[in-house]
């Protein structure tokens, strides 16, 4: 063993807090059984061989802060663990469209400089520091700044993995810049370990499973951070929108036509933090037409949801990087990203990237 990962993190807020402490918190804790990932070794990679190269902001709270101190610059949140020192400085990235309305005093985003002469830094940095894979934890609505990074991955030559609901690697023509260049893509919209879309997909597939006519659902869900702040902002939430609502649909038999299916972020209760409380309900039809719901409340530490769930995309494209395989890996995106190039169940899911670790599988 002893090889590592160099990974580059682009957006320094709570998941990636939560990512980066959760590995902190079980080097200190070897005697925890880590909870969240497939395995503890995957194709002979720990989560403790993921080394954060370089990381990239816009807040002026972080940029120019290093790692260890910058994932506890408000506003975030996660304070779980104390990082050792890292000789990682946040370096800037531009902002575009990546600071909504709602955030931006808390944010406070340094001012613009030309997007090209930061482009020219970023990619010294990505080459300095060998990072490999570059992991992206942009804001919703972050559309024209998760463009900017995949073009980066591309010039760069580093595996991308799209962890928000802008449609990179559920894009034909992304697919195929990144299979031209021959670097792994991953995405879009992490899951949750067992968070709000995994439970309403497993439920939504056991009333059509079993045979119920589902006449109507919904999921509302509401938190304290910055990541429900933002969402406020209604005119960012339309692919997170899309993106979370298809990966129900995508489970049911036949789709729910509009105005009978409504999921989303819905309202941001600040003394929440990162708590995320979602709501559930499912109305249907059973034998004789005789109506059933099913209501249920989800309590969940949502940046303790994503870590393991990244932890292992990161791993998956590390494998495609020493197998030279390059495009979309469809089998990690269906697992374990709620907007995937193509959707399966998650069992059909789950075995595929279990054949993809093996080598039995190329994507
Ligand atoms: N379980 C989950 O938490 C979960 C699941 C699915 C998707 N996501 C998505 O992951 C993303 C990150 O969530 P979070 O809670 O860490 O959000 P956050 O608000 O805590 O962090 C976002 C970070 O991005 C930075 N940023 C803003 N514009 C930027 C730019 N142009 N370039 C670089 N950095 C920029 C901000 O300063 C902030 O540090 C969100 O889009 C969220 O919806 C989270």
């Amino acid at each position: 063993m002893g090889k590592k990962i160099k990974v580059a993190a682009v957006g320094i807020g709570n998941c990636f807090s939560g990512l980066i402490q959760g590995i902190e918190y079980y080097r200190l804790h070897p005697e925890r059984t880590i909870t969240g990932i497939m395995h503890n070794e995957m194709a002979g990679y720990s989560i403790h061989d993921i080394e954060f190269v370089s990381a990239f902001d816009v807040s002026r709270k972080k940029v120019g802060a290093p790692l260890h101190k910058a994932v506890y610059a408000e506003p975030n949140l996660v304070k779980w663990v104390k990082l050792p020192e890292s000789d990682v400085i946040v370096k800037s990235s531009p902002v575009l469209d990546g600071v909504g309305l709602y955030v931006k005093d808390l944010i406070q985003p340094i001012n613009k400089r030309p997007v090209e002469q930061i482009k020219e830094e970023i990619l010294q940095e990505l080459a300095d520091s060998k990072a490999e894979i570059i992991v992206s934890y942009l804001p919703v609505g972050s559309q024209k700044a998760t463009e900017f990074w995949a073009e980066v991955a591309l010039e760069a030559g580093t595996a991308f993995i799209n962890c928000i609901p802008v449609f990179i690697a559920s894009n034909i023509e992304w697919r195929k810049k990144f299979k031209d260049k021959k670097l792994p893509l991953i995405g879009d919209d992490i899951k949750g370990q067992v968070g709000a879309t995994i439970i309403h997909r497993v439920l939504a597939k056991i009333f059509t499973d079993r045979g119920v006519d589902l006449e109507s659902t919904y999921q509302l869900n509401v938190g304290g951070n910055t990541d429900f702040m933002n969402m406020l902002e209604r005119s960012r939430l339309e692919s997170k929108e899309i993106s979370k609502t298809n990966s129900v649909q995508s489970q049911l038999k036949t789709p729910l036509p509009k105005g009978r299916i409504h999921i989303g972020p819905s309202d941001y209760v600040e003394f929440l933090g990162n708590t995320k409380i979602a709501f559930i309900r499912l109305n249907g039809r059973q034998w004789g037409d005789r109506p059933m719901n099913l209501e249920l409340r989800l309590d969940v530490d949502d940046k303790s949801n994503s870590g393991g769930i990244v932890i292992d995309a990161i791993r998956a494209a590390k494998i495609a990087l020493d197998r030279k395989l390059g495009g979309a890996l469809y089998s990690t995106s269906a697992y374990l990203m709620k907007t995937p190039p193509q959707q399966m169940s998650d069992d059909e899911a789950k075995e595929a990237l279990e054949n993809f670790i093996l080598g039995k599988r190329e994507d």
